[in-house]
């Protein structure tokens, strides 16, 4: 497990947005950032959970979080560029965009996949990310360390049987992430990266393998580390990688780019 170990003040005054952020991954996320000083705005598709997280945020006297209800999957251009006005307007700036949000879509051979659930999947897992990540481009580029972060998985690094969409989205995932970091490089100090979360205890992971035990799986919260780390000062200057957050990557080794 990766073991940085994050002072509580690591994200004070930071303005993090953390996408699919009432659920899994993305909510321990949010509540993380907001434990170590970050503003963090919860985008998402069920505004009843995003309030949720909201009420636990505000009750733990973390600064106050904003909530933006956006789905992924059927937004449109000018929903983007609404969100993106609406941050300029509210914090002039944008230091963090964790790119959570997904789906799984079908396990299923490519032979029989679902091509309307393909596009599902290819929409919100990679399309709306790049819609998203332009659009808050101008906002990453006003911090003086902004950090974006992508999702992705371990059948987004080796292609596996009946994984269909979900497998191809995140493997274009890692190469949006190297094309983007490798087009920053140099123009500022905005970073680009990649989490493996590996397997984790969530509703898609259950979804995923429900034959498993949930309680032999890593817990959302015990992968923040790496998180953490994304968002920090401590990764100044750490763009165009792919992490394992349950692995055994040093911060040490991954200094001075790609
Ligand atoms: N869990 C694992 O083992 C694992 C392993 C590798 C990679 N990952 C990746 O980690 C990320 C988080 O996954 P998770 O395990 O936390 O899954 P999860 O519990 O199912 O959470 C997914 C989140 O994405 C949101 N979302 C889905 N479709 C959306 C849409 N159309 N518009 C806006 N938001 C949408 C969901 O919103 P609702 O709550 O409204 O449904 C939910 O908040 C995903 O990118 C996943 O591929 C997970």
């Amino acid at each position: 497990m990766f073991n940085y170990q994050a002072p509580t003040s690591l994200l004070k005054d930071r303005v993090i947005l953390v996408t699919g952020a009432g659920d899994g991954i993305g909510r321990a996320a949010a509540k993380c950032y907001a434990s170590h000083g970050a503003t963090v705005v919860l985008a998402g598709r069920t505004v009843k959970k995003l309030e949720q997280v909201y009420d636990e945020i505000e009750a733990s006297g973390a600064p106050q979080p904003a909530i933006i209800p956006i789905n992924l999957e059927g937004a449109a251009a000018h929903e983007y560029e609404t969100l993106a006005a609406t941050l300029e307007q509210e914090f002039g700036r944008l230091d963090g965009l964790l790119n959570n949000a997904g789906v799984l879509g079908q396990r299923t051979p490519i032979e029989n996949y679902d091509p309307c659930i393909w596009n599902q999947v290819m929409q919100v897992n990679l399309n709306a990310q790049f819609y998203l990540t332009q659009a808050l481009l101008p906002l990453l580029q006003q911090s003086d360390d902004g950090s974006i972060v992508f999702t992705s998985s371990g059948v987004g690094r080796k292609g596996r049987a009946f994984w269909g969409a979900y497998a191809v989205s995140k493997f274009a995932l890692e190469g949006f992430a190297q094309v983007l970091a490798d087009e920053l490089e140099g123009l500022g100090t905005l970073r680009v990266n990649c989490i493996n979360p590996g397997a984790t205890r969530t509703s898609m992971r259950a979804f995923a393998y429900p034959a498993e035990n949930p309680a032999a799986l890593a817990t959302p919260e015990s992968i923040m580390p790496l998180y953490l780390y994304l968002m920090g000062p401590d990764a100044k200057g750490v763009t165009g990688h792919s992490i394992d957050a349950q692995g055994n990557g040093s911060p040490a080794s991954l200094q001075g780019g790609q």
